[in-house]
C-alpha cells in the first residue's frame, strides 16, 4: 500500500479499533456544513422579516401575486396532473442541527432533501434501509467548498479510503457518494437524496433511472458493443442520424449530416476543425479564425476553450492556444454598450460585422455562439432579432454560422433546438449533454448538407476523428433517449412544465438578492446580487453562488451555480434546470428548498 501523510489524512491516526469507534462517532455527528452557516440557519426566521421589509412592499406583493397568478393560469390551461402527485419525501427528514443539537428544534424546519433516515433510526429498524453497496459505508453529508475530512461534513475514513486513487474534480471537496437515482432525485451512500434542480450539468433531460433505456443499453452491449468508425458503419449510428437529422430546422432535415462523438467539447472541437476544412476545400484557405464571444463556455478541450469567452476558465490555459477574436454578448441585464432593447438596435450583434471587418472577411471561417448562454451566464436568451442578424451577417462574409446547443439542444428550450425560437438555421449546430439524457457519452455535429458536399468533393475525408466517434453503444441509447421523448412527448412537456416552473422563481424576486430571472422552457437562470437597485454584484470573496450551492445541498437540492457574470470578473449566478419529467408538486418542492437556501444565504452573507 502506499504511504500516506498522516498530515493529510488525520483520520488514519491510532488503532484500527479506536479508528472504527471515531467514525461511529462521526457518523453519529450532527450535519452542519460549518459553523458560520449553522449560525445562518439559526438566523433564518429573522432574515425572512428582514427580507420583507428591504422590499417595497406594494411592488413584492404585486410581483409575486401576479407570477402566481400567470402560473396558476398556466396550470389551468394545462389541464396537467400538475398537483396529482404527493409532495417528495416519501423517506423520513432529517434536520439539519446546530452543532451540539441533537434534537430538532421546536418549530424547526426538516430540511426534506438530505431526507433519508438518521442512522440511528436505521439502527433502531425504524426506516428500511434503503440499498448500497456492501462495500460503500455511509458518511456524513459532504458539503462542497469544506477541506476534505474537516468537521462533521467530511468523509468517513473508508470513503477517503475508497477514493484515495480518483483524481476527483476538485481535490479538496469532500462529494457525497451518488449509489443511485430514479426520476428527479438521487442517492447517496449515506441514504440521503437530492432533488436534482439542474440535470446534473443540465443533462438529465428525462430523468433518472428509465428502464427501456437501460434495456436497450444491456441488449446492445451484448450485440455490438463497437465497431472502430474508419472500418464500419452501424446500424445504430445510421439510425440516430437519421433521427438527430429529422429534429433539426430547414433543410438540415433532408440534408444534414450526423456526426457523432462523445460529448459536447468533443462536438465543439469537430465544428470548428470542419468549418475550417470546408474553407480550405471550397478555396478559402485564409479562413482560420473563429469568432466567439464573451461570458461563453464552448468546452474543455484547447480547441474550444480557445473560443470559450468566460476568463477564469481560459486563464490557466491561454498561453497554449491560438487566440480567437471575441465580441461582447448578448446580455441585458448587463448591457456591454450601456443601451436599452430594443432601442439599442441590437449592438452586440452588429459587432460581428464590425468585428469580421477588422479581422478581414478572409481570414473568418466562423462564427460560433450560444442561443441562450449557459453555464457562464446563467441561463440568458438572445433577444429576437439578433439570431436572424447573425445569419445575414455570415452569409454575406462567407462565415459559416455555428449554434452551440450542447446544453440547449434536444428539447431543453422547450423546441427542438433554441434556434427554433429564433427561426433560423444555422450552418452547423453542436450538440451533446440532452441527446444522451446522461445515459452515455454522447455528442454530435448536424452539419448542413452543402458543408458535407464539399468535403466530399474535395479531400473526400474529413481530417479528423475519435477512436469512439459514432460508437455504437452510445448510438443505441440516443436513439432510445429520443425515442422516450417522442413518445411521452416530454419537449412539449419542457415548453408547457418551464412556464411553471419560471412563474414560481420569478416570484422569488422577493428576496432582494435575486437580482434578475430569465431563461426558456426548462432552463432557467437567477442572477444574486448584493444591491438589487444598482445590479452591484457581492464582492468574489463571499463565493455567493458556491454558499448558495452548499445551502441549497443541505436543503437536498442540486443547483448548477456559476460567477464571474460581470464580464468575467465577478458577479454569481445560478441555473435551474430540472428533468422535464418533473411534476408540477416536485416544482413546488423544488422552489420551496430553493427559497430556505436563498433565506439562509441573505443571512449568511449578512
Ligand atoms: C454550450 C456548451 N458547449 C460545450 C460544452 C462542453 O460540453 P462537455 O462538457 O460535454 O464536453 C458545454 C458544457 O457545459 C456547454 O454548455
Amino acid at each position: 500500500m502506499m504511504s500516506r501523510s498522516p498530515v493529510r489524512r488525520p483520520h488514519l491516526k491510532g488503532s484500527p479499533a479506536k479508528r472504527r469507534a471515531r467514525v461511529r462517532r462521526r457518523r453519529r455527528a450532527p450535519v452542519v456544513a460549518e459553523p458560520a452557516l449553522a449560525v445562518a440557519t439559526a438566523k433564518e426566521s429573522a432574515s425572512l422579516k428582514t427580507t420583507l421589509q428591504d422590499e417595497p412592499a406594494v411592488t413584492a406583493e404585486r410581483a409575486i401575486r401576479d407570477t402566481l397568478a400567470e402560473a396558476e393560469e398556466i396550470e389551468m390551461l394545462l389541464g396537467e396532473e400538475v398537483d396529482e402527485e404527493e409532495p417528495a419525501g416519501e423517506e423520513e427528514a432529517y434536520f439539519i442541527k446546530a452543532p451540539g443539537q441533537t434534537r430538532p428544534r421546536s418549530g424547526a424546519r426538516p430540511a426534506r432533501g438530505i431526507s433519508g433516515s438518521a442512522p440511528e433510526e436505521r439502527a433502531a429498524g425504524a426506516v428500511p434501509k434503503p440499498a448500497r453497496p456492501a462495500a460503500v459505508p455511509p458518511g456524513p453529508i459532504a458539503v462542497t467548498g469544506g477541506p476534505r475530512g474537516a468537521g462533521p461534513a467530511g468523509p468517513s475514513a473508508e470513503e477517503e479510503e475508497e477514493a484515495a486513487h480518483l483524481f476527483p474534480r476538485n481535490l479538496n471537496t469532500a462529494y457525497p457518494v451518488a449509489v443511485r437515482a430514479e426520476g428527479i432525485w438521487i442517492h447517496d451512500a449515506a441514504g440521503r437524496k437530492y432533488l436534482d434542480g439542474c440535470s446534473g450539468a443540465v443533462v438529465c433531460s428525462i430523468g433518472h433511472g428509465v428502464e427501456e433505456v437501460a434495456a436497450v443499453m444491456t441488449g446492445q452491449a451484448r450485440r455490438l458493443a463497437f465497431a472502430h468508425s474508419s472500418q464500419f458503419i452501424t446500424r445504430e449510428a445510421m439510425g440516430l442520424a437519421s433521427r438527430v437529422a429529422a429534429l433539426a430546422p430547414g433543410d438540415m432535415k433532408k440534408t444534414g449530416r450526423v456526426y457523432l462523438v462523445s460529448g459536447g467539447s468533443e462536438a465543439v472541437e469537430t465544428a470548428i476543425k470542419l468549418a475550417r476544412q470546408y474553407h480550405v476545400e471550397t478555396g478559402r484557405p485564409g479562413k482560420s479564425k473563429i469568432i466567439a464571444r464573451w461570458q461563453s463556455y464552448h468546452g474543455s478541450t484547447m480547441g474550444a476553450l480557445a473560443v470559450t469567452g468566460n476568463v477564469a476558465r481560459r486563464a490557466l490555459y491561454q498561453p497554449m492556444f491560438a487566440p480567437m477574436p471575441h465580441i461582447p454578448p448578448c446580455y441585458c441585464y448587463r448591457c456591454p454598450y450601456g443601451l436599452e432593447f430594443p432601442s439599442c438596435g441590437t449592438a452586440c450583434v452588429e459587432d460581428l460585422e464590425t468585428a469580421i471587418r477588422q479581422e478581414g472577411p478572409d481570414t473568418v471561417a466562423a462564427f460560433i455562439a450560444e442561443p441562450v448562454v449557459g453555464a457562464t451566464l446563467g441561463a440568458v436568451p438572445a433577444v429576437e432579432g439578433y439570431w436572424q442578424r447573425a445569419r445575414e451577417i455570415c452569409t454575406k462574409h462567407d462565415v459559416l454560422l455555428i449554434a452551440d446547443e450542447v446544453m440547449t439542444g434536444v428539447g431543453r428550450t422547450g423546441r427542438n433546438f433554441a434556434v427554433d425560437h429564433f427561426r433560423v438555421v444555422p450552418d452547423l449546430i453542436v450538440t451533446g449533454k440532452g441527446l444522451s439524457g446522461g445515459y452515455a457519452p454522447l455528442g454530435a455535429v448536424i452539419a448542413r448538407g452543402f458543408v458535407a458536399d464539399a468535403l466530399k468533393a474535395g479531400r473526400g475525408y474529413f481530417e479528423h476523428g475519435f477512436t469512439y466517434s459514432a460508437n455504437p453503444l452510445s448510438a443505441a441509447v440516443g436513439s432510445a433517449v429520443l425515442d422516450y421523448l417522442a413518445k411521452n412527448n416530454l419537449i412539449a412537456r419542457a415548453s408547457r412544465m418551464g412556464k411553471v416552473l419560471g412563474g414560481k422563481l420569478q416570484a422569488l424576486k422577493r428576496h432582494p438578492l435575486v437580482g434578475d430571472v430569465r431563461g426558456l422552457g426548462m432552463m432557467w437562470g437567477l442572477e444574486i446580487v448584493k444591491d438589487r437597485k444598482t445590479r452591484e454584484p457581492f464582492p468574489p470573496s463571499l463565493k455567493a453562488s458556491r454558499r448558495l450551492y452548499d445551502l441549497c445541498l443541505l436543503e437536498g437540492l442540486l443547483i448548477y451555480p456559476g460567477s464571474g457574470t460581470r464580464e468575467g470578473q465577478d458577479g454569481d449566478h445560478f441555473i435551474i434546470a430540472p428533468p422535464f419529467t418533473i411534476t408540477g408538486a416536485e416544482i413546488d418542492d423544488l422552489v420551496a428548498r430553493l427559497d430556505r437556501g436563498l433565506k439562509a444565504l441573505a443571512a449568511a452573507l449578512r
